[in-house]
């Protein structure tokens, strides 16, 4: 529809340029004496030769313009696509209501369950894997806060984010003064499609919420490199 409307808004301007440099003689070159106007010679099969030549050009011009308009909206369907398959995002809260994981013996993967946006499907709460789904360089963001309880009671918060079950980065607070504490890391981090991003609980320790999340872990893809 646009291509329509962009054509006719062209048409008179290019009759009006087509009547302009519309000449016998291409550009610079001087008539032979013989054929100085040879419209005076026969009229009519001058005016309709003119006509004909003025279809061409504005044929192949339209033709022209069709043409890199088409290309122009192939290039941006295909960058609008890119943008689209490219949108990757998920942001998560360990609960919507009161809730403790932990103290765990070993190491758990931490389930955050109250997700806040989830673009691209790749965050699954039931396991708590954020399963790459384009390799690229993301951006990875975790806060780990806990309660000890009550005055006096240590406390121990300490997580890990983890590509493939490997550390990229950790926080931790492991200490008797105060009854909560809270940490964020953030990072950039080259991830390749299918790794498993989780945030692991260590042993000993334990995060507590509710439905102010104060917990959260979120990511997002910065640019994808294939
Ligand atoms: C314009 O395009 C049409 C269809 O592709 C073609 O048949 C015609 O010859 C072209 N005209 C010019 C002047 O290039
Ligand atoms: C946590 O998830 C990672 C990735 O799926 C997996 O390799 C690891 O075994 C899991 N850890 C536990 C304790 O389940
Ligand atoms: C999340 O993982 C579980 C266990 O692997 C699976 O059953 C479930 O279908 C997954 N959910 C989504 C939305 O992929």
């Amino acid at each position: 529809m646009e291509g329509v409307v962009v054509l006719l808004c062209v048409l008179p301007l290019v009759l009006s340029q087509q009547q302009r440099i519309f000449s016998w003689e291409a550009p610079g070159e001087t008539p032979a004496p013989d054929v100085i106007n040879p419209c005076l010679a026969d009229q009519d099969s001058c005016s309709c030769c003119v006509m004909l030549k003025k279809k061409w050009e504005l044929e192949r011009y339209l033709n022209t313009s069709l043409n890199s308009l088409e290309g122009s909206l192939a290039r941006a369907q295909t960058t609008l696509r890119n943008i689209r398959e490219n949108r990757v995002a998920f942001s998560t809260g360990l609960a919507d209501k009161r809730r403790c994981v932990g103290p765990v013996k070993a190491a758990v993967n931490v389930t955050y369950q109250s997700i806040f946006i989830n673009i691209g499907e790749a965050y699954n709460s039931t396991t708590g894997v954020f399963t790459v789904p384009r390799s690229g360089v993301y951006n990875l963001a975790l806060t780990a806060f806990s309660d000890a309880g009550s005055p006096g009671v240590s406390l121990a918060i300490c997580v890990s984010i983890r590509q493939n079950g490997v550390a990229l980065a950790a926080l931790r607070e492991k200490y008797d003064q105060d009854q909560e504490d809270q940490a964020t890391v953030v990072l950039l981090a080259e991830l390749r499609v299918g790794d498993r991003i989780t945030v692991s609980l260590q042993p000993g320790c334990w995060l507590c919420d509710d439905q102010n999340h104060y917990n959260t872990f979120s990511g997002f893809l910065l640019y994808a490199t294939e």
